[in-house]
């Protein structure tokens, strides 16, 4: 696949705003994403292990029960933090992303339903376990691995839109067309790597559970120093084992001395002795989010360079700046999910340190921030209407 052909695959629009713009925000959201892909699959699997171990131990009840509901809402914050990086990949590396949507259309399309089904089967495993029945394991068991399938699609989308030279083959094997949409071709040791991000993360998570609860009057201290040495004993087993298998990776990409994968050794190293020897957990979880940062980097580091090499280069990509749709982008940005997020995230905040029970309308604080994000949530719908309706018979009228 030549520069020429990649380049006539661009959208002849241009790109509303500059492409850098766009590859920072892929790099940031997709380490959102990311982060919640590992807090969900990794309280899930060990919710599992919780499962085993909660009819002898009251710990483990507590803490199985507790990680069921913190996998559930991590699915659907994945799925939303999803959609960001796959609008911002398309802006800018279209061929790729939609080249490959074809090449294996059959499995998008089993993503989607591997995703309904997994996920409401979680809701499923999440009431089983509430009226401890026999099935949940089973079902928990089957959501995990509809999730984790889903995980190695995606994974085969993003190997595959990065090897361009492979596409002529897998269009056309010995020259004759294949329209079946069947291709499927993993990179093992990166996909396992991605998955195993899931075990440290679940261990940082519960010690910021441990930490979080300690001023909860309703958790007794054995319980929070419980979930704090399972947390520090799972994520530091996990930070290791994430460093061993990132070097088979980046030594199998030819990678392993390359300065930014040092960077991203080091920075696993000091992420083991941070989770193993640092009291405040928030701490170390900040500094993990810019490992995660860095990983996300990485990721797109490797694309660029395969791209280039090619002769596609997205700092060359035709530009055509629209300053309507960006500031109504960043307006929506900073106004609607800004001060939306910070009144969800206070409000759980306060749920959680008021030993189980908050009256939002008695806090000014939380009240004045819900009554500032209907006015916006109103003002935004009506202009969004407004503007689309205008820009609609404005073009066809
Ligand atoms: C349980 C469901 C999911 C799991 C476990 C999962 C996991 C992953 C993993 C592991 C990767 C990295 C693959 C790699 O670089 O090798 C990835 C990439 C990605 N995921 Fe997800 N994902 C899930 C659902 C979604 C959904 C619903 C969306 C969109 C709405 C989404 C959007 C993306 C995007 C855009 C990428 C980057 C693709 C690229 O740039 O090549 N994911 N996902």
């Amino acid at each position: 696949m030549d520069a020429g052909i990649l380049n006539l695959l661009r959208d002849p629009a241009g790109v509303p705003f500059y492409p850098v713009v766009f590859q920072s925000l892929y790099v940031l959201t997709w380490a959102l994403h990311a982060l919640f892909v590992f807090l969900s699959l990794g309280s899930m699997g060990l919710s599992l292990y919780g499962g085993f171990k909660q009819k002898t131990d009251k710990n483990w009840e507590i803490l199985t029960a507790h990680l069921l509901q913190t996998g559930k809402i991590s699915v659907s914050l994945l799925i939303v933090l999803g959609v960001a990086p796959l609008l911002f990949t398309q802006v800018i590396y279209d061929p790729n992303w939609y080249t490959i949507n074809t090449l294996s259309g059959l499995w998008v399309v089993i993503f989607i339903y591997c995703l309904l089904v997994g996920y409401s089967m979680y809701y499923w495993y999440y009431y089983a376990n509430k009226k401890q029945s026999s099935v949940s394991k089973l079902v928990g068991t089957v959501a995990f691995l509809l999730l984790v399938f889903c995980g190695l699609i995606m994974h085969v989308f993003s190997v595959q839109a990065i090897q361009p030279e492979k596409w002529m083959q897998w269009y056309a094997p010995n020259g004759i067309v294949d329209t079946s949409g069947t291709n499927f071709h993993p990179e093992t040791i990166r996909y396992i790597f991605f998955m195993i991000l899931s075990i440290p993360v679940v261990g940082l998570f519960l010690q910021n559970y441990s930490d979080f609860l300690k001023s909860n009057k309703s958790f007794d201290e054995k319980f929070i120093s419980f979930s704090r040495s399972v947390g520090t004993k799972i994520s530091t087993f996990g930070f290791i084992l994430s460093l061993i298998i990132f070097i088979f990776w980046t030594y199998s990409i030819d990678r392993l001395y390359d300065i930014f994968s040092i960077v991203i050794y080091l920075s696993f190293v000091s992420m083991i002795l941070l989770s193993k020897k640092l009291n405040n957990s928030y701490i170390s979880t900040i500094i993990f989010i810019v490992v995660l940062l860095l990983i996300s980097a990485f990721r797109e580091y490797i694309r660029y360079n395969i791209m280039n090499n090619l002769g596609y280069d997205i700092y060359q990509y035709p530009l055509n700046i629209e300053w309507a749709s960006i500031i109504m982008f960043l307006l929506t940005f900073l106004s609607l999910g800004g001060v939306g997020v910070t009144f969800i995230a206070s409000m759980a905040w306060k749920v959680g340190k008021n030993n189980g029970y908050f009256d939002a309308s008695k806090d000014k604080m939380v009240t004045t921030m819900a009554n500032i994000l209907l006015w916006i949530l109103s003002i935004w719908c009506i202009v969004y209407f407004a503007w689309g309706f205008f820009t609609l018979f404005k073009n066809s009228l």
